[in-house]
């Protein structure tokens, strides 16, 4: 049964609010804390030669940046998704629209995709869709999504955790690793896997190894945790938020899910996201085999505030990535990407 319109477009909203809140986001748990890039005295560089374009999925942008899936399906995401898009174009960064899911059911929901497309004809747009539901459609209804978006791929979010403590959620998943393998086979787009909090352990990177996947996401613990929003939204006497606080800091770190990548040799690029608060955090998952580096939270904050506080926001996290090059003694987010020799532990 099709969910109604309404809760549809209010948890959507609440979703928004409660992102911002400080009680959840995983603050602390990334595990970058624990990773240092190695300071170099002598770089033999002039820092304005600094290079960040990067290469994912067969393209190349100016820099390794992505903004995380976020929101769609309600007339505020329209506003928001023309402003996020408009900023990715100008600065070169992949851009993610929040699940689609809505337009499953209802083909208007497709007038929001076509005023972007219409304003960025030519900005590489992800689609996205959670696991859950794609177990209950078929490859053709997927497609309908990426023609409606001209997405140049899908992104297929797991999210248990959230589907199992949201008080109207779908925490089904029964066939959805047989609905991936398919959706993989034959999706006229190439296929990303993400998280949305929660990151990924080795045993589930082993089995997702097996499919002809494009890119993983890892999306790990330390940042805005789905847990915990869906306990805040039905209010502290709730028994969701009973659970909620049982489960706050469930899940694999950020860090911890991209050594899982690493040790694991995935075939497809790996990608990072979850608690990526700056430049440096993103520079230190690229030295750690990141290709692109997504953030969720901080560029909402920043675009619902206005279209200035976007730009300085994205700004700000490139030349900290740029800082973080220099002052390694690299030229370039090529020579970072995948360098252990750049790389020091603490307590690890
Ligand atoms: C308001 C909001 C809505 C989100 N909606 C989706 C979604 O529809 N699909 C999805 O895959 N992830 C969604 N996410 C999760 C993010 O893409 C990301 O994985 C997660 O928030 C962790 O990143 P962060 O710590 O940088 O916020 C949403 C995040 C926010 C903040």
């Amino acid at each position: 049964m099709s969910e109604p319109t309404e809760q549809f477009e209010s948890r959507k909203r609440d979703h928004i609010v409660q992102a911002l809140a400080g009680r959840n986001q995983a603050s602390g748990l990334t595990g970058f804390e624990q990773v240092r890039l190695i300071h170099e005295a002598l770089p033999e560089v002039n820092f304005s030669d600094i290079k960040i374009d990067a290469a994912s999925l067969g393209e190349s942008r100016k820099t390794p940046f992505l903004v995380s899936s976020m929101t769609a399906g309600h007339v505020d995401a329209i506003d928001l998704n023309l402003r996020l898009a408009k900023a990715c174009e100008k600065r070169g960064w992949l851009f993610a629209v929040g699940s689609q899911r809505r337009e499953l059911n209802d083909s208007a929901a497709a007038d929001e995709w076509r005023q972007i497309r219409a304003a960025h004809p030519d900005l590489s747009i992800l689609g996205n869709i959670g696991i859950s539901q794609i177990a209950k459609i078929s490859t053709s209804d997927v497609e309908r999504l990426v023609e409606s978006l001209g997405a140049s791929a899908m992104i297929v979010h797991c999210n248990p955790l959230q589907e199992v403590i949201q008080e109207e959620g779908t925490p089904n998943f029964e066939g959805s690793f047989e609905a991936l393998n398919r959706l993989c086979e034959e999706l006229s787009v190439p296929v990303v896997v993400k998280e949305t909090g929660c990151g990924f352990s080795e045993p589930t990177l082993y089995r997702l190894k097996r499919l002809k996947i494009a890119a993983i996401d890892v999306a790990g613990l330390g940042g805005t945790h789905w847990g915990r929003i869906e306990g805040s939204r039905s209010g502290e006497e709730s028994f969701a938020y009973q659970l909620s606080e049982t489960f706050k800091d469930w899940g694999v770190s950020t860090v911890e899910s991209l050594l899982n990548a690493k040790s694991t040799a995935m075939d497809s690029e790996v990608w990072a996201s979850g608690g990526v608060r700056s430049g440096l955090d993103a520079a230190k998952a690229i030295a750690m085999g990141a290709k692109v580096v997504g953030m969720a939270t901080p560029i909402l904050r920043a675009a619902l505030e206005s279209e200035q506080a976007l730009e300085l926001c994205m700004q700000r996290i490139e030349t900290e990535l740029k800082i973080a090059v220099f002052c390694t003694g690299l030229k370039s987010v090529a020579e970072l990407h995948n360098n252990d020799e750049v790389l020091q532990w603490e307590n690890h």
